[in-house]
């Protein structure tokens, strides 16, 4: 198992991507706080992975707020005494449209929970890792690396998510704390319908898949494998990356 005596806290993990990288967390041995602003989304994927033998506690918790994020990390020392693994999840879509329809009040929400999050969660978990080392995870998005359209301000977000995590990493390095991002193309997640404007249509999904080499949606697996490396010691060199899991998207 490739997360023996890990102990890993994922945000946003109540649904998506999250939920399939806490269940692979699990499998392989790590301990996992399963938090999400969700509570009941968290509450579910907790049980699942406690009833197929795993280890994992639930953790409600909005990621924009720095009283709860401490509550978080308080919960899961008190349950587990140490934090191994951190994986910034929780995101926040734009609906497809132009730049200029979008609200202040929206812009700002977006850039509270995918930017701000990391850098609360950063003053709050890492001082943790410093003594024994760790590995943070923070879930990017080929929207930051090849812009679609539409999607103006969410794509800067996810911008400033790969430029933190590689500052991040040069900063961490003496401590042996690696940081990385990872990069998803387009998954039917709950949230995919913001991407498509707001409707689920085949055609408009078809419109996603007609630019990934590959020829098909990413899936919530295909991240969880990626992640799962990425948190593990077989990664023990690698810092600073953001890598597309995004069937040749961005090439
Ligand atoms: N689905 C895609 O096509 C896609 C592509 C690239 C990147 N991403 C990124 O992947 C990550 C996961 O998204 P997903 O596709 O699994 O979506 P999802 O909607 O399935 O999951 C997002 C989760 O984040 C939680 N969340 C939202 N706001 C929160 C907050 N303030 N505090 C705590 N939790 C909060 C939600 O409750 C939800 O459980 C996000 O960062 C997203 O931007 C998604």
């Amino acid at each position: 198992m490739r997360l023996n005596d890990k102990v890993a806290i994922i945000t946003g993990a109540g649904s998506g991507f999250g939920e399939a990288m806490a269940v692979m967390f699990a499998k392989e041995g790590a301990k996992v706080v399963v938090s999400d602003i969700n509570g009941a989304g968290a509450a579910r994927v907790a049980k699942a992975i406690t009833d197929a033998g795993g280890v994992a506690i639930s953790s409600e918790c909005d990621v924009t707020s720095a009283e709860d994020i401490a509550a978080m990390t308080k919960q899961c020392l008190d349950n587990f005494q140490k934090i191994s693994i951190l994986v910034n999840n929780a995101g926040m879509p734009q609906r497809n449209g132009s730049m200029f329809d979008v609200d202040v009040d929206t812009f700002q929400k977006i850039f509270d929970v995918n930017v701000k999050s990391i850098f609360l969660t950063t003053k709050a978990v890492i001082p943790h890792m410093l003594e024994s080392g760790g590995s943070v995870v923070n879930i990017a998005s080929t929207a930051a690396l090849s812009p679609r359209p539409g999607l103006t301000w969410y794509n800067a977000s996810k911008g400033a998510v790969v430029t933190m995590s590689k500052s991040m990493a040069v900063e961490l390095a003496p401590k042996q704390v690696r940081v990385n991002a990872l990069c998803p193309v387009f998954a039917g997640t709950p949230m995919a319908v913001e991407f498509m404007g707001g409707v689920d249509t085949p055609e408009i999904r078809q419109k996603f898949v007609a630019t990934i080499p590959l020829g098909r949606e990413n899936t919530p697996r295909d991240l969880a494998h990626a992640a799962l490396w990425l948190a593990s010691d077989d990664a023990s060199f690698i810092t600073g990356v953001a890598l597309e899991v995004d069937g040749g998207r961005c090439v």
